[in-house]
């Protein structure tokens, strides 16, 4: 059997914003895996960004506040090691791609972040090529920011990131700015980085159903704190998320109205496909 790795440990850790006056992180434990693709769920407002924030010490090193217990990402506390430190460590992609990418070409941007924690010149070209073909953005190397699509930028932004090296990948609703077709490849995108580098990634995302396949682990939060932390389908199949605000998938959603209704199913199934060859299956027993 495979040994897990810890990568990211929260101990009896709580956070406010200094002035808020109510802790905004309440009492979280939470533990991470290497390799574990998180999907991070919950209501507007119940501190997904704020918790991604305290991975990669944004919190407390730029955003001041009451900082209690402890987080410790690859081994050490965050507080007690530079954003820039910690930028080798946790890659961060945002929502816009546009707050990430400003530099006059592909190439440049990429190079940038790695000439800043004074990579040598041999170093730098080797990680531009590799992260280049790694993403299939090897026509778009000289290409200005201004001349790429949505989800062009949004696989540069992740370049960028990725050209350090980080073992985690943080990402905060990455897929709101793409439309349905390129949200689903980036997802297949990050499905990828994952499998084959072992990266660990946490996801903010709304559309749980782009996930269901990918993620192995799911954290539902509300009102600051952690309610549901566990195996994703496990998640999805027992807890009631309906109840912290947080929409299940609609093939979800039907299994547990017919499941109400007396259907039995002896399984869950998390995408369409799967639950449609169940139902074919059942019309060609009543024939
Ligand atoms: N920089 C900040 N200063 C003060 N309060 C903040 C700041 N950022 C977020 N908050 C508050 O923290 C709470 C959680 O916000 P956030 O982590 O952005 O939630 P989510 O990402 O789940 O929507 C909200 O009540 C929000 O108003
Ligand atoms: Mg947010």
């Amino acid at each position: 059997m495979e040994t897990l790795t810890e990568i990211i440990r929260f101990i009896n850790f709580s956070f406010s914003y200094s002035g808020s006056n109510s802790p905004i992180l309440k009492n979280i434990n939470l533990l991470i895996e290497e390799g574990d693709f998180v999907l991070l769920v919950g209501p507007s407002g119940c501190g997904k960004s704020t918790l991604l924030r305290c991975i990669n010490g944004l919190i407390p090193h730029l955003y001041n506040g009451v900082y209690e217990g402890e987080v410790i990402v690859d081994g050490e506390p965050v507080k007690n090691k530079s954003v820039n430190e910690l930028a080798t460590k946790v890659g961060f992609v945002f929502q816009n791609p546009e707050n990430q990418i400003f530099m006059f070409s592909v190439e440049k941007d990429i190079v940038f972040g790695l000439e800043n924690i004074g990579l040598d010149k041999t170093e730098i070209d080797d990680r531009l090529s590799w992260v280049l073909r790694a993403l299939d953005i090897e026509h778009l190397r000289y290409k200005p920011p201004y001349e790429l699509s949505d989800g062009q930028k949004q696989r540069v932004a992740i370049a960028g990131v990725l050209a350090m090296k980080p073992k985690i990948l943080i990402l905060d609703e990455p897929t709101s700015l793409l439309d349905p077709r390129t949200a689903l490849e980036f997802i297949s995108l990050l499905k990828e980085l994952n499998r084959k580098f072992g990266l660990t990634i946490i996801a903010v995302e709304h559309r749980i159903d782009l996930l269901t396949n990918v993620a192995n682990r799911m954290v539902v939060m509300d009102k600051g704190e952690i309610v549901f932390n566990g195996c994703l389908k496990d998640v999805i199949e027992n807890k009631n998320l309906n109840l912290h605000g947080v929409n299940v998938p609609p093939v979800i959603a039907l299994q547990n109205y017919l499941r109400n209704e007396g259907f039995i199913f002896d399984a869950f199934y998390l995408n369409v496909k799967e639950f449609s060859k169940e139902i074919k299956r059942r019309l060609l027993e009543i024939d």
